[in-house]
Formats: C-alpha cells, sequence, structure tokens
C-alpha cells in the first residue's frame, strides 16, 4: 500500500464531501479536486505526420502548463492519469519510452513544482513499475513531503479495481468485522488516502470513457471531455470544464 499523504486542508466535518471540496472564487465555485484523463497524445502526433513518442514528449512538458492554469484559478489537487494497468499491452517500444522518460525527467519536473510549494504523489501500484522509476517516484515524493496547500498527485500504473481489491484484502486480514467497515474505513485504505474526493473528472480528446479511473474517488464527480488532444489544452478549455461544472452543481 502506498504511504498515506497528510490531509489536504481537513474539512471541519467528514460527511458532505461534496459540499465540502469546492471553493468560492469570484462567481464560480472552484472544484478543489480535478482528476485528468490526458488522452490524444498519440493521436496529436500521429495527425502531424510524427511518432508517438514525439506526443509523449509534448503531452509530457504540457502537463505542468495545465497544472498551473488549474492552480491559479484556484484548483488545490491535480491527479493526471500518465498510464494505466492496461497500457502495458501497448508495444514494448512504447512503453520502454514512457518509463525512460518519466524516469529521465520526472525529478526535473517536480523541482518545478517544489519551487512552488507543491507537494508530488504517486498514486498506483508499485509492482511492475521499474525499480529506477520507483527510485526516482520516492526522491519526488520526500522533496516536497513539507507541502501542504497544493498536491500533483501522479496517476501512474494506476487500475482503479486493483485499488479496491487491495482495500478489500486489507480489510479481510485485519481482519475487520461487518460493522467496522463504512466509507471512512475504505477511504483511509485507498491509495489516494488523505486526498478529496474527485470533484471534476476531465477527459481529453473526446473519448467518452472512464477507463477505470478513481472509480470510488469520482463517485460525485462532474464528468467533462473535451475535444482538444492532451498538448494542445488551453486555458480556455480548462474554464469551460470549471464552467460546466457549475452548470451541474446540485444535479444529484
Ligand atoms: C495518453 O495519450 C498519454 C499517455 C498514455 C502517456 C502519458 C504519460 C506521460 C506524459 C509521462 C508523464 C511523465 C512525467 C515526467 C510527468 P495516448 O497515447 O493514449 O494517445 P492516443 O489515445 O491518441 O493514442
Amino acid at each position: 500500500m502506498q504511504p498515506m499523504v497528510q490531509r489536504i486542508n481537513p474539512p471541519t466535518h467528514e460527511k458532505s464531501t461534496r459540499t465540502l471540496a469546492r471553493r468560492q472564487c469570484s462567481d464560480r465555485i472552484i472544484p478543489r479536486h480535478i482528476a485528468f484523463i490526458m488522452d490524444g497524445n498519440g493521436r496529436w502526433a500521429t495527425m502531424r505526420g510524427l511518432q508517438r513518442s514525439v506526443g509523449h514528449k509534448y503531452g509530457r512538458e504540457h502537463i505542468l502548463t495545465v497544472a498551473e492554469m488549474c492552480y491559479d484559478l484556484g484548483v488545490q489537487v491535480i491527479s493526471c492519469f500518465a498510464w494505466s494497468t492496461e497500457n502495458w499491452n501497448r508495444p514494448p517500444a512504447e512503453i520502454d519510452y514512457i518509463m525512460r522518460s518519466t524516469e529521465k525527467h520526472l525529478l526535473r519536473f517536480v523541482h518545478q513544482l517544489h519551487a512552488k510549494k507543491i507537494r508530488f504523489m504517486h498514486t498506483g501500484s508499485r509492482h511492475e513499475l521499474p525499480e529506477s522509476v520507483l527510485r526516482v517516484i520516492d526522491a519526488a515524493v520526500e522533496l516536497t513531503r513539507s507541502h501542504t496547500e497544493r498536491v500533483f498527485n501522479l496517476v501512474l500504473n494506476y487500475s482503479g479495481r486493483t485499488e479496491l481489491l487491495e482495500v478489500a484484502r486489507q480489510m479481510l486480514a485485519q481482519p475487520l468485522t461487518a460493522e467496522e467497515i463504512s466509507e471512512t474505513t475504505i477511504n483511509a485504505r485507498l491509495w489516494t488516502a488523505g486526498l478529496p474526493d474527485v470533484d471534476l473528472l476531465f477527459r481529453s480528446s473526446g473519448e467518452q470513457r472512464i477507463s477505470n479511473y478513481m472509480l470510488w474517488q469520482s463517485a460525485h464527480a462532474h464528468l467533462h471531455v473535451c475535444n482538444t488532444y492532451w498538448p494542445m489544452i488551453t486555458k480556455q478549455d480548462i474554464e469551460q470544464g470549471i464552467e460546466s461544472y457549475n452548470h451541474n452543481l446540485g444535479q444529484e
């Protein structure tokens, strides 16, 4: 299991997370946690006659820009889905490129977060990840451990179902009684323990799928799909996502 993170700006009550998750900014509510499904790197490159790896390079370089747009608007937590457990079925050369480039560039990326007092965390299974990538992830977590206001969560080697299976196994192993099992005891065992629920689930490139992403954490999230490929996401795209989130507040 991942080490638990300190709770980010703890809410005053444990209930009503959807209400607590919002922060007022001018005339609209800013989501506290945006979870991105960064989709379309490959298509962005292919459309330009470039190799898919070029799309991943531009996509990677665009992450900080998008994150800064969000933090500037008042968002506290950004989760970016970089690699799912299903992605290991991709061609070996692409897997190799993603893992090598993560190992090579992650620390530089995280130093930029550190300079802005943003905490880095990793969500996902450590099992299949190369040792070299895990070392860099651990160093990044350590470097930014003291920051508490804003979080960048890299979702790497993640499967929502695997996460929930691990929670179930842990509860069985302890063991917990049926009465002890609650949303609170499940929340405390998730890989994202300590983070607020997802308010806005934002997918780029037009695909209308959840892709096994943050299944428990997104139970009350608003889903926004934007047609732009990830390397081209603009501030206007983010603004539209937040507008659509505001439009749908209170719809449950
Ligand atoms: C989605 O595009 C993107 C990925 C699967 C890889 C994203 C990973 C990174 C950018 C690495 C992050 C590393 C650091 C250092 C922060 P796609 O390949 O699914 O695009 P497609 O749907 O058009 O094929």
